[in-house]
């Protein structure tokens, strides 16, 4: 078993009727796409034990159900209301009829490539669940769908690689839960390329070859599902649930095919049970019921005006308006061939219920799908990749040009750039030497006139010395004329004093 991260959207299709669906296989294998009705059958389910009272319709042939008139209306109307489906399954029919009558041939259609939907409508406790699931005594269609799958992918030829994967979700109050991991939370749905691909991101996607796993993890995700009593019904389902089975063939050419060729086919089978309309007079909800209720019929009222628009021709559609419209888009509107299996109770209680399904039975029955195979020749895709790497590849010597040019042109702007660069250099040079043999000039200027200053220095000590040098002689003349005139007479000392003024004269 391999489990992958996200998965597709759902996918489905229709068809005019079953008995013209062998016929419509071989036009299909002529022409590629093809314009087909969407498929409704109605099943009447038997009256439970709590329903006495007298019935209120009765399928008239495997085509027709006639609804009877309320006795009040009985004298307005001349005859009771008839209603012409694809195919109607009375009270009495089996599981085995039903899903031989409805979904049976969309087996081969997906292993013929193409995609497919399966969808039980019906008001709360109408026996959707019951056709769908159903119980281990009575599988429904999803089980005996995905027993067909498998037995059909044994039967492909031993050149064919198989690969089958499945998910399974539900839309429980506008959240997407993953029933094969419910314990991962709400998960968001992504819209791609526009709206036509719709993706849940991180649904679990299991890819087994085993029968036996796949019942396994149906069952699994069947328990995990949200299913509450009400007064309307003890098991009533308060989710859609959305089992899509993608089946993947990859035909490899022979050995001596020197272009290796490879044929992709894949087809995908979406099966929906989804949550009934209910009124909340008759189901007596109050709380989480109650607004259980209001998600459940917001969902199918979008569905109901998608359908309305699509059977109308009209041009623009609104999927939008929930999970369940933008999951069911291509089922709807797109390359999917779709049945609708609607619901109803046969007991005269349930009879507004019962005329509002047969209503909108009826209108889907007039909607138009374009449906095509999905077959991708590899080798096609190889020629066209190849084109596109050609295509690239001289983009890419283009660009190469270009840049070549620009860089040469860069280069140029390089080179003006450096020779002014270094012309600014060499100017800097000049002045840098200029500055310091000015500097040196100063400095041999300055060391002149240290030396001048030197010898101007030596000159004053010179000059200083000679003073000394004769101040100290003076004052011994000084002192000597001093002693000589104490020891002179009297009469001498004018005599000293007038030499001495001499001498200071000098
Ligand atoms: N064709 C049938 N034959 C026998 N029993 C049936 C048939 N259809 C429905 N029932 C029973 O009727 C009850 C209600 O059916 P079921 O749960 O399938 O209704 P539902 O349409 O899924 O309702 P809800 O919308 O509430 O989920 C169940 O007990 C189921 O077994
Ligand atoms: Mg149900």
């Amino acid at each position: 078993m391999t489990q992958h991260g996200s998965s597709g959207s759902g996918s489905g299709s229709s068809s005019s009727g079953c008995s013209s669906r062998r016929e419509f296989k071989d036009r299909i294998s002529e022409r590629s796409t093809i314009n087909e009705k969407l498929m409704v059958a109605v099943r009447i389910r038997p009256l439970n034990v709590d329903e006495t009272g007298p019935r209120a319709l009765h399928a008239v042939n495997k085509k027709i159900v006639m609804l009877d008139d309320l006795e009040s209306d009985k004298s307005k109307r001349s005859s009771p209301r008839q209603y012409f489906y694809d195919l109607v399954l009375g009270e009495d029919s089996s599981q085995e009829s039903v899903y031989e009558g409805t979904s049976k041939s969309l087996v081969q259609d997906i292993i013929n490539g193409y995609n497919a939907t399966v969808f039980a409508y019906g008001a709360t406790g109408a026996g959707k669940t019951h056709t769908m699931v159903g119980s281990s005594e009575e599988p429904g269609v999803m089980v005996r769908a995905l027993n067909d799958i498998f037995l059909a992918a044994r039967q492909l030829s031993d050149s064919v690689d198989v690969e089958v994967t499945m998910s399974y979700l539900e839309i429980y109050n506008e959240n997407i839960r993953d029933l094969l991991s419910p314990s991962t939370g709400y998960l968001e749905l992504r819209d791609e390329s526009r709206g036509r691909n719709v993706q849940v991101t991180g649904l679990t996607e299991v890819s087994t070859n085993s029968t036996e796993e796949v019942m396994k993890l149906l069952h699994q995700g069947n328990k995990a599902r949200t299913v509450e009593p009400t007064a309307a019904n003890e098991t009533s389902s308060r989710s859609h649930a959305l089992l899509s089975v993608l089946v993947k063939q990859t035909t490899r050419s022979s050995a001596r095919d020197i272009r290796r060729r490879a044929r992709i086919k894949q087809g995908k089978l979406f099966m929906i049970d989804l949550a009934g309309s209910e009124r909340a007079k008759q189901t007596k909800n109050q709380g989480k019921r109650l607004q259980e209720g209001a998600h459940i019929n917001r969902s199918l009222l979008a569905l109901g005006n998608c359908i309305t628009a699509l059977a109308g021709g009209a041009r623009y559609v609104n999927y939008r308006d929930s999970k369940l419209t933008r999951l069911l888009k291509d089922a709807l509107g797109g390359n999917c061939r779709t049945v609708m299996i609607a619901h109803v109770s046969p007991a005269a209680i349930h009879r507004e219920e019962s005329k509002n399904t047969l209503m909108y039975a009826d209108r889907a029955n007039r909607v138009t799908n374009k449906v095509e195979q999905n077959v991708l020749d590899v080798n096609y895709h190889v020629s066209q990749y190849r084109d596109m790497i050609g295509d690239l590849k001289n983009e890419i010597s283009r660009l190469r040009n270009k840049m070549g040019n620009s860089e040469r042109g860069r280069a140029t702007d390089e080179e003006i750039s450096s020779i002014t660069r270094g012309s600014e250099l060499r100017i800097l040079r000049e002045k840098i030497v200029s500055a310091f043999k000015e500097q040196m000039r100063l400095r041999r200027k300055l060391m002149e006139l240290d030396s001048h200053l030197l010898g101007l220095n030596i000159a004053a000590e010179q000059q200083h010395a000679i003073i000394s040098h004769w101040e100290s002689r003076n004052n011994k003349l000084y002192k000597v004329t001093k002693d000589s005139a104490q020891r002179r007479s009297s009469t001498d000392s004018q005599v000293d004093e007038i030499e001495t003024e001499g001498d200071d004269k000098i």
